[in-house]
């Protein structure tokens, strides 16, 4: 009898005890299964298509390096390499390659005319070609366009700052034009004035890393491009002419108050030629710098 009512007793705790494994395991596993038809949500960010011009010198994939190991943290991003070279070299297309970033690499040289000191046009309007090409196809998704120099500073928050744009965004950039920060003014979350100290009279007294325009533009707008027929320090005026106006602006980064993106320039090396050494060295040309 006492043994009976124990056997009943066991099963009873053995019921239980299947029961609370059961509800723990579903309740534990709901979640996962959950995750596993939230779709990844990076889907559905923007895409930013980065566009950098590129050219040969000693400090160039040391600037590249540092460059692609910020947009390897930067989610669907889409680099647009052209460098300004009469032929793909190897040293990009190595960096490129090993980044395992989403990129394409063009090229095109510069043959800058008489009295045009302006980096960049030419390299820049074949990737807004390539671009155009690019959102018509199916693999085109809609996106921002960011114009990135090789050297400058990016932190990851700009990034997300530019995937908020509708139209044309802009932001305040570190150490430029003579400033510590050269940024537009807001009043009322509207473009109001500028704080530029370098020709002020600029339409668009913005350096290059302080705007990022909406791909879709770049359709609505096909003549939309650089040109070496203004002056220097123009060339974002000319390009934000095409789609935007003053009025239209969208100040980010916190109304213009923040810096997320610094115009620094990598200082030319001096290097001492080899010839002037008493003691020859052993030759190292074979080493990529
Ligand atoms: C400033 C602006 O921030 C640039 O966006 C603008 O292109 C440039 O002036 C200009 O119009 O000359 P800055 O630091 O003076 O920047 O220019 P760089 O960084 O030397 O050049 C801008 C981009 O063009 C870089 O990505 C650079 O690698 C590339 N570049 C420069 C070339 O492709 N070819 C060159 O001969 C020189
Ligand atoms: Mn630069």
């Amino acid at each position: 009898m006492h043994l009976f009512n124990l056997k009943i007793i066991k099963k009873q705790y053995l019921a239980l005890g299947m029961l609370v494994f059961v509800v723990l395991f579903l309740f534990n596993s709901k979640p996962a299964f959950q995750c596993q038809l939230t779709p990844d949500s990076s889907a559905y960010l923007p895409t930013i298509y980065g566009i950098t011009p590129t050219y040969a010198r000693l400090a160039q994939k040391a600037d590249l390096t540092r460059l692609s190991q910020t947009l390897m943290l930067v989610k669907n991003f889409h680099w647009i390499v052209i460098e300004d070279s009469a032929s793909k070299t190897k040293l990009v297309e190595n960096l490129l390659k090993e980044s395992n970033l989403k990129y394409t690499h063009l090229n095109v040289k510069t043959d800058k005319p008489k009295g045009s000191s302006a980096s960049g046009v030419e390299q820049r309007n074949m990737a807004l070609d390539w671009l155009r090409g690019h959102l018509r196809s199916p693999e085109g998704t809609p996106g921002v366009v960011f114009f990135m120099d090789d050297d400058n500073t990016y932190a990851l928050k700009i990034f997300d700052e530019m995937r908020k744009i509708k139209r044309v965004g802009v932001w305040p950039v570190g150490i430029v034009g003579g400033m510590r920060v050269e940024m537009p003014l807001v009043t009322d979350g509207k473009v109001s004035g500028y704080n530029a100290v370098w020709k002020p009279y600029r339409p668009f007294p913005i350096d290059m890393a302080g705007f990022a325009i909406n791909a879709t533009l770049f359709l609505d707008f096909p003549e939309a491009k650089f040109s070496r027929k203004v002056q220097s320090g123009f060339q974002e005026s000319e390009i934000l002419k095409y789609v935007v106006t003053q009025q239209e602006l969208e100040p980010l980064a916190e109304n213009c108050t923040k810096v997320y993106v610094w115009h620094t320039r990598t200082q030319k090396p001096s290097i001492i030629s080899p010839k002037k050494l008493k003691k020859p060295l052993v030759p190292d040309n074979h080493i990529e710098v």
